[in-house]
């Protein structure tokens, strides 16, 4: 294990053995947007929420469960750090080359990283539509 554990950066040890932010919110609740993916690669799977300020589209709270590889477990604890406190706008963004770099993934790992920038614009899509829904069409017009 120990020579397995060797060719991880120390930054995805950090994170994987300290997942940040690890849970759920009520996926019910209309400010909360859930994102859940797949990776066809490996069949690791990944849900991300985002709680959001309606006024200010700001993320306040964000959540994840990863079932897969430490590097997967690592990019969404990451992310989650990377999202908080940043608009919906600022969160579409987020690359995942900025994650597999933060954490020096290999490129066999890559995908690992998608999946967690594919998490993330899921979640926000899920919190648009739901909010769409509830506000109508001028939703956020002012
Ligand atoms: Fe199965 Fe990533 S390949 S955990
Ligand atoms: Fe598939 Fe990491 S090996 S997500």
């Amino acid at each position: 294990a120990l020579q397995q554990t060797r060719a991880y950066h120390p930054k995805v040890i950090d994170h994987y053995q300290n997942p940040r932010n690890v849970g759920s919110l009520n996926k019910n609740l209309p400010n909360v947007g859930t994102g859940l993916v797949g990776a066809p690669a490996c069949g690791d799977v990944m849900r991300l929420q985002i709680q959001v300020n309606d006024e200010t589209g700001v993320i306040e709270d964000v959540k994840f469960k990863t079932f897969g590889c430490g590097s997967a477990i690592a990019s969404s604890s990451y992310v989650t750090e990377l999202v908080r406190g940043k608009t919906l706008e600022e969160a579409g963004k987020i690359k995942n080359s900025v994650i597999a770099k933060e954490l020096s993934l290999p490129p066999v790992k890559l995908h690992c990283s998608m999946l967690a920038e594919d998490a993330i614009k899921s979640a926000i899509k899920d919190y648009t539509s739901k909010r769409r829904v509830t506000l109508g069409p001028e939703a956020g017009a002012k």
